[in-house]
């Protein structure tokens, strides 16, 4: 596990464009966070790592967007799902089984049960909601699920503390 902390959705953004940069195919993100936490923020930087320069919104209506940039790109968000059968419904299953590209869940925690057995959870934090000054601060937990992306999530954790 490792945190790392921003202080703006620029920075936010940038984090995880040097993440996309070194995804390897079949890595999977799942990400946590209340209503406008960042997780959105974080998929944009992802996808531009991953050389796709085209818009990247919520799904939230749609429930899944593809981006293909050097891979493709699965952006789930499940907040509107009330049940696990839905999730059938849409395809996540087989979507999220992608060993050729990246997949992205926002609102993961919703059915943690459901996830993959390999991923790397996000979990994002506002800082202090409350504060004027310190209302774009956040606090983003990286932790490992399962052991097969344990290689990615090192060089991850390199990556990230190293700036570059
Ligand atoms: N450090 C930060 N990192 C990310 N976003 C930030 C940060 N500081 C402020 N923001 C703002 O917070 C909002 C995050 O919105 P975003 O859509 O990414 O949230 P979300 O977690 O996807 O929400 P939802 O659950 O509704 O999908 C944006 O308006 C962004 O500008
Ligand atoms: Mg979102």
């Amino acid at each position: 596990m490792f945190t790392v902390k921003t202080v703006s959705p620029e920075e936010t953004a940038a984090l995880a464009e040097r993440i996309g940069t070194i995804c390897p195919a079949g890595a999977v993100f799942a990400l946590a966070g209340d209503l406008g936490a960042g997780k959105t923020i974080f998929v944009q930087g992802l996808a531009r790592g991953l050389d796709f320069s085209g818009e990247v919104t919520s799904p939230t209506f749609n429930l899944m967007n593809i981006y293909e940039g050097r891979m493709r790109l699965t952006h789930f968000d499940v907040y509107r799902l009330t049940c696990a059968g839905e999730l059938d419904d849409i395809g996540f299953y087989e979507y999220a089984d992608d060993p050729e590209g990246v997949v992205v869940i926002e609102w993961f925690d919703k059915f943690t049960e459901e996830m993959p057995e390999d991923y790397v959870r996000v979990m994002i934090e506002r800082v202090s909601p409350s504060a004027a000054e310190g209302e774009n601060r956040r606090c983003m937990r990286f932790s490992l699920v399962g052991t097969r992306l344990c290689g990615f999530f090192e060089e991850m954790k390199h990556v990230v503390n190293s700036g570059d």
